[in-house]
């Protein structure tokens, strides 16, 4: 059985007559919301386009789902599945079943998918099958590591898709080397971007920072939640340790995902944490809160894909606890450094970063706010 919240019953809102082209634009998990919210804002004033909205439910906690939607002043998904969490092929499974019964009433002319979590892949396979046209954003992002869950979604997803839109050069790269076709490759930016530089506004009224008693640069921000991080307790517990040695010298912020929480309960860490003065674990925080907290730290570490591009336009130093990146432009030419999970390299370069050696980044190519314009524009021009 698949936990998760209740099935709501499907409701289908009704859209303006005009509108002839209907467009399904899906979202899963935490990482989607901001990256489908500049699209679908920009659909809805479309004269063409009739933008559907689905949730899977893949996340379904407020925090992880709901606080979003209100952030982001996305509107009510028109369509939720309820997936939940399960295995991944629950979770796939289960996005497939109910996404091709959606597919088969609404018959859309495209489906949109973003990012590389289980519901973009399952969304793409069963689109596929019924020949629905997909579009994917994000496409071309390799970590070259097939242990990654999302390396395999984003694999399958790009290879079923008839429109790949990439954020950076390496992405188009990636798919030429695939044997992609070049005239299905579109370079437009980066939508999470244009989320970021809409919102930046609104998210300095954020008052997050005194609420958890901060100052400004004087904390570093943590996100962890990969399962190669948090899944393998030797791994958790080595990152841990760096950890203790770097709140000794600046607050360490850890908004934690609830599979890190979970697995912190399980490998009872939590003595450990408990004598850490300084390190402040805090429940997930919504997209203003955060966004907010990040542009004012000293300094970002992180195991999120999305987090090395937000830091690298606010131009905070990320340092990535991680092998590898699918983002290599944030390395080449952003804030971002890929620490691995030793807990010596962890330590020495956050303690660059405090000794005001941090690296210098450039805001990379086409990363100015308008990518989902472009892409609604090529879309548009193509259907
Ligand atoms: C998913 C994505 C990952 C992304 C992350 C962002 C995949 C394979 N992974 O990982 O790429 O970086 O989202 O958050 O799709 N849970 C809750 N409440 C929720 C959602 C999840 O408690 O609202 C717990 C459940 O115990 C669940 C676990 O978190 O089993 C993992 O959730 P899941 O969606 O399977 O993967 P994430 O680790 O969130």
């Amino acid at each position: 059985m698949l936990a998760g919240p209740k099935q709501p019953d499907n409701v289908i809102m009704k859209k303006k007559q005009r509108k002839n082209l209907k467009i399904l634009n899906v979202v899963g998990a935490r990482p989607n919301f901001m990256k489908i919210a500049p699209i679908h804002r920009i659909m809805e004033a479309s004269e063409t386009m009739k933008p559907i909205l689905v949730h899977t439910g893949q996340h379904y906690d407020d925090s992880m789902s709901k606080i979003f939607f209100e952030d982001l002043n996305l509107p009510e998904p028109d369509i939720y599945l309820g997936v939940g969490s399960g295995t991944h092929a629950q979770q796939t499974g289960a996005v497939m079943v109910e996404l091709e019964n959606i597919l088969m009433q609404i018959k859309p002319d495209l489906v949109i998918v973003v990012g590389d979590v289980n519901s973009t892949m399952a969304s793409a396979q069963v689109a596929s099958k019924l020949c629905i046209p997909i579009a994917h954003v994000e496409a071309g992002l390799r970590s070259f590591d097939r242990t990654m869950p999302e390396e395999i979604n984003r694999m399958v997803t790009d290879a079923l898709a008839d429109f790949l839109f990439v954020t950076e050069e390496s992405g188009r790269q990636n798919l030429l080397n695939e044997g992609i076709a070049p005239e299905k490759i579109y370079f437009v930016g980066n939508v999470m971007i244009d989320s970021l530089l809409s919102h930046l506004k609104k998210a300095q009224n954020s008052d997050i920072i005194s609420q958890l008693n901060l100052d400004h640069q004087q904390y570093a921000l943590l996100t962890l939640h990969r399962p190669s991080n948090v899944d393998d307790r030797d791994t958790f517990h080595a990152i841990l340790n760096a950890l203790e040695q770097i709140e000794k010298k600046i607050s360490i912020i850890f908004p934690i995902h609830p599979r890190s929480r979970k697995m912190i309960d399980q490998f009872q860490f939590g003595s450990q944490i408990e004598k850490m003065k300084n390190f402040k674990l805090i429940d997930p925080l919504g997209y203003l809160d955060f966004l907010h907290l990040m542009e004012n730290a000293k300094f970002v570490l992180s195991d999120s894909g999305g987090i090395q591009e937000e830091t690298t336009v606010l131009g905070i130093p990320c340092l990535t606890i991680r092998k590898n990146t699918e983002r290599p432009v944030t390395v080449e030419m952003g804030t971002n450094v890929v620490v691995g999970m030793d807990p010596d390299k962890i330590v020495d370069e956050s303690l660059k970063i405090l000794s005001e050696q941090s690296k210098q980044g450039k805001i990379p190519p086409m990363w100015d706010g308008n990518a989902a314009q472009r892409i609604v524009e090529i879309l548009e021009r193509a259907l």
